[in-house]
């Protein structure tokens, strides 16, 4: 089945998901991750090629920078399950994932590389919560709607990309909170992201660098998007506790990640309101509707939502895709809204009913 498709049905039947991909997985279990020992933790630091932060961990969090560690925290034990299952299938050779001898000992070694990476990423983000007396989420089950290495690596490319666009709304948290020297830190993961971002763009046949300011996300967006890959109901605390909404997903094309050529076209969009009370008021309506895309660092742009179309709790419409206009290579994202002209990203989540609908403009297709 090709990825699309699974990420299709992902979308529309949300929680009907776990039926859907039949296996499930979790954080390696033999180097005591995410309580490693000291001597454990010595070897996840030998092979990031660096240790945790040095300096002392805050002993208090504003409201805002607690839910942005929160989200961090949930999202680096997602992406270590995510590469530890990336780094066993290379290493057994599982179909899809047949790595040439040679390239493989490279392939190996740069994907535990990461995978200790993002370990100490976790490991850093839920020692500042604990420190600071705060909800720290522990691993859950993950589902990765993908079986061949290409699209697991597209797929990385593009959870790296949204992070990379949250981690900028974290920084603004922390600074209007006062929390300058977790700026300083968030900024250097940020720089890290990218890194491995301009490894799996060269994987795929892109440039390295995608764009001169990388897309922003705000947190709601990013934890909506999350949603995809956490197995329903399989994480130990509830994830309620973290203090984000979880908008319905956005499918662009039919699918929530939507590869499409650099160019001025109409896409269609599709989401299931059935989750959302606030949405019930504009069923059956058409006037006032818009999506609103996010590129880089511009104002989020609002096209009208055309032919658009009800069933029941299910709305799908089309919408102009202005790629020439405001030049939009690489990510970008979408968000099916009540109304147009947001004075910024931030102000785009309020006004939502359904997103992220993430699009991925590819030179290679
Ligand atoms: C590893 O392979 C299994 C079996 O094909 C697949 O279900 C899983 O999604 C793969 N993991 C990654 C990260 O690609």
């Amino acid at each position: 089945m090709r990825v699309s498709t699974l990420l299709a049905s992902a979308g529309l039947l949300g929680s009907a998901l776990g039926g859907l991909v039949p296996r499930s997985f979790g954080v390696p279990k033999d180097n005591g991750f995410p309580n490693p020992s000291d001597s454990q933790e010595r070897q996840i630091a030998l092979q990031a090629g660096g240790k945790l932060p040095g300096g002392a961990l805050p002993k208090t969090l504003g409201p805002g920078s607690t839910v942005a560690f929160q989200l961090i925290a949930f999202n680096e034990l997602f992406e270590v399950a995510f590469f530890n299952s990336l780094l066993q299938n290379i290493t057994r050779g599982v179909k899809g994932y047949e790595v040439p001898e040679k390239e493989r000992i490279e392939a190996e070694l740069i994907i535990k590389t990461i995978l200790a990476q993002e370990e100490q990423h976790a490991l850093g983000a839920l020692a500042t919560l604990k420190s600071a007396g705060k909800f720290a989420p522990s691993p859950c089950r993950y589902q990765f709607p993908v079986n061949k290495l290409d699209d697991a690596i597209f797929l990385a490319e593009t959870f790296t990309a949204v992070v990379l666009g949250a981690l900028q709304d974290a920084n603004v948290i922390f600074a209007s909170e006062g929390q300058p020297e977790v700026v300083r830190l968030v900024s250097s993961v940020i720089g890290q992201e990218g890194e491995q971002n301009g490894f799996y763009r060269i994987h795929l046949g892109e440039t390295p660098s995608e764009s001169p300011f990388l897309t922003t996300v705000p947190a709601a967006f990013a934890w909506s998007a999350l949603q995809l890959f956490v197995v329903p109901g399989s994480c130990s605390e509830d994830i309620e506790k973290i203090k984000l909404p979880i908008f319905p997903s956005l499918l662009v094309n039919g699918d929530p990640v939507a590869k499409v050529a650099p160019k001025d076209q109409k896409l269609k969009f599709a989401a299931n309101l059935k989750g959302s009370k606030s949405a019930r008021k504009y069923y059956g309506k058409s006037e006032n509707l818009y999506i609103t895309y996010t590129t880089g660092q511009q104002l989020p742009i609002s096209v009208k939502a055309e032919n658009v179309r009800w069933h029941k709790d299910t709305i799908s419409l089309e919408a102009n895709f202005p790629y020439s206009e405001n030049v939009m290579a690489g990510f970008s994202h979408a968000a099916l809204t009540i109304g147009k002209n947001f004075a910024s990203a931030d102000a785009v989540p309020e006004r939502t009913l359904a997103a992220p609908g993430v699009i991925q403009v590819r030179n290679v297709i």
